[in-house]
């Protein structure tokens, strides 16, 4: 069983088959050999040929809600919702809408900061907070759940992702909060069942596209397509991410090609790295309650070593003080840039 490639974005995995996936993959280190894993022991690297993001989000968000309610490092309670780096909140943008202790104040931070930029207040300002989003690639939809309940508690909301597990939280735990503001949609990102030229604003957040290097994929060019589809003349983009520094410019580049004009670009790296820093102590407590819930890794000898194989690369996907992903965004390989455009009229 290999469960960073085997793995449906079109289903979501009870407890039980989590628990039978797991062991298959326990069972799979007897037949591998020392050093033979696709996970990199060292900084939880995984090269891109050896996992599929349709994989290991399925993975990621079934395992979210079959662990549930765990405790953060200062035994707050909370479940793992937003599967986002973040940043702590930037000084020039005033306050933080955040408190220190919240378990999940980068994620919040990440999507309220999404919404910082005085256009899209003026705008909002304008329709008393009657705009219309939709934001490609929602996740659980905890985001989604955070902006319409704090942040623009009149707008209307449609959270799409591929992954069923994480739209099915969404429906089940967010979506029935906002009688009807709040839709969770099933949906590849570059082929999207909405209409044309519907949503004042488009929200992309940490959406996992556009991070190739140089080249764009031909996924990342129709997801912007398909974002410039969406909105009405004159809306906006907000797309905040970390993605290879050297990705941004193509990037900027396609979307003016195709009318979407760049306007403003914010670089949160150093706050970045503090939220990762801040965050570090919270995500080895999740780590370390989540994997306790897995027989699989009680098993002698072989359990224990993909047990911590399965750390590692959780810990690499949160980009954790020691792993590949945390040292790209210290020397700049990576950048996180919070950026707005704007679909031209
Ligand atoms: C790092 S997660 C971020 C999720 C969410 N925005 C958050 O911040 O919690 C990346 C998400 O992008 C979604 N994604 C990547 N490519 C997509 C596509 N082409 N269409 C829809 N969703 C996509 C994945 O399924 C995954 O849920």
């Amino acid at each position: 069983m290999d469960i960073l490639k085997a793995l449906s974005e079109e289903r979501a995995y009870s407890m039980t088959e989590l628990q039978g996936i797991v062991s298959a993959w326990v069972l799979t280190g007897a037949f591998e050999g020392n050093g033979n894993s696709s996970v990199s022991t060292v900084d939880g690297h995984v090269d891109e040929a050896d996992y599929t993001k349709q994989s290991v989000y399925s993975l990621l968000y079934s395992m979210f809600r079959s662990v549930g309610t765990v405790k953060s490092e200062l035994g707050i309670p909370f479940q793992f919702e937003f599967n986002t780096w973040g940043y702590a909140w930037p000084e020039a943008w005033g306050p933080a809408p955040t408190r220190a202790d919240e378990p999940q104040r980068f994620g919040k931070n990440a999507y309220t900061g999404l919404l910082h930029f005085d256009a899209i207040q003026k705008l909002v300002a304008e329709r008393d907070g009657h705009v219309h989003l939709v934001e490609m690639g929602c996740g659980t939809g905890a985001g989604a759940n955070h902006i319409c309940t704090h942040v623009l508690p009149k707008c209307t909301y449609e959270a799409v992702d591929m992954q069923q597990a994480g739209v099915d939280t969404c429906r089940a735990q967010f979506a029935p909060r906002h009688r009807g503001r709040l839709v969770a949609t099933r949906a590849d990102a570059t082929n999207l069942p909405i209409g044309d030229e519907v949503a004042d604003i488009v929200l992309v957040n940490e959406t996992h596209v556009t991070d190739q290097g140089e080249v764009m994929t031909e996924e990342d060019r129709k997801f912007f397509r398909s974002a410039r589809r969406i909105l009405k003349p004159g809306g906006f983009l907000s797309w905040g991410n970390a993605i290879p520094d050297m990705a941004w410019q193509p990037c900027f580049d396609f979307m003016e090609s195709i009318g979407i004009e760049v306007l403003e670009v914010v670089d949160v790296t150093a706050e970045a790295v503090q939220a990762r820093d801040e965050d570090a102590a919270r995500i080895e407590v999740y780590i370390e309650q989540a994997l306790d819930k897995f027989y699989g890794f009680r098993v002698p000898v072989f359990g224990t070593r993909k047990r911590e194989e399965a750390a590692v690369a959780m810990k690499n996907l949160c980009r954790d003080p020691g792993t590949r992903l945390y040292d790209d965004m210290v020397t700049h390989a990576d950048t996180y840039k919070v950026v707005l455009a704007q679909k031209k009229a």
